[in-house]
């Protein structure tokens, strides 16, 4: 049985990080499928991607590409970074990206989904901002606390993961 996770990653310095992560994961016995935005993956190295996480990386619709993705349902999505674009798209229901229609189709199984919130201190304060983490927050999507300032929190996602597991 593979314990699936869609890793998404935006258009963020912190998603040329996620093929590490990818692979410590692996390490764990998840299945990490790297699902960048269409500008998070101007951050991401493809190929090392592919070679951390196991799986192919894909980022668009395409419907001419045989795509793993809609034939296996994953156990949870991490969203991380998660930009300001994609914070107040995934709140209005929005899914023009495929990021995007994957974790809505996570929260419409009433699975977890954990998000990292990476964006700088002004648009943090944007009324939208503010009123779209709130919104998230009622569906039930951790929000994990994080600041530019400091080191990104992937030892916190990883322990969110976990906790998942091992609620299962
Ligand atoms: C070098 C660079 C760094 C960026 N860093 C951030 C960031 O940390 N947080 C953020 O919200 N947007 C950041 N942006 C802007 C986003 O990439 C932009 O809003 C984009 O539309 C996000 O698309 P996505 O949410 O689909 O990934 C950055 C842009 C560039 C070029």
């Amino acid at each position: 049985m593979r314990t699936l996770v869609y890793l998404i990653g935006c258009g963020s310095r912190p998603t040329t990080d996620l093929p590490r992560f990818a692979g410590q994961l692996r390490s764990a016995g998840w299945d990490p499928f790297i699902v960048p935005t269409p500008v998070g993956r101007r951050f991401l190295n493809a190929s090392q991607a592919e070679e951390k996480s196991g799986n192919t990386v894909y980022w668009d619709f395409d419907p001419d590409a045989p795509n793993e993705l809609t034939q296996c349902k994953a156990r949870a999505a991490v969203i991380a970074p998660a930009t300001f674009n994609t914070i107040n798209k995934l709140a209005a229901g929005i899914a023009d990206t495929l990021a995007l229609a994957l974790v809505h189709d996570v929260l419409g199984d009433g699975l977890p989904v954990i998000a990292v919130p990476w964006t700088q201190a002004s648009l943090a304060r944007h009324p939208a901002y503010k009123n779209a983490t709130a919104r998230l927050r009622g569906w039930g999507v951790r929000l994990l606390p994080a600041d530019q300032s400091e080191l990104f929190p992937w030892a916190a996602v990883g322990t969110q993961l976990e906790q998942v597991r091992g609620a299962a």
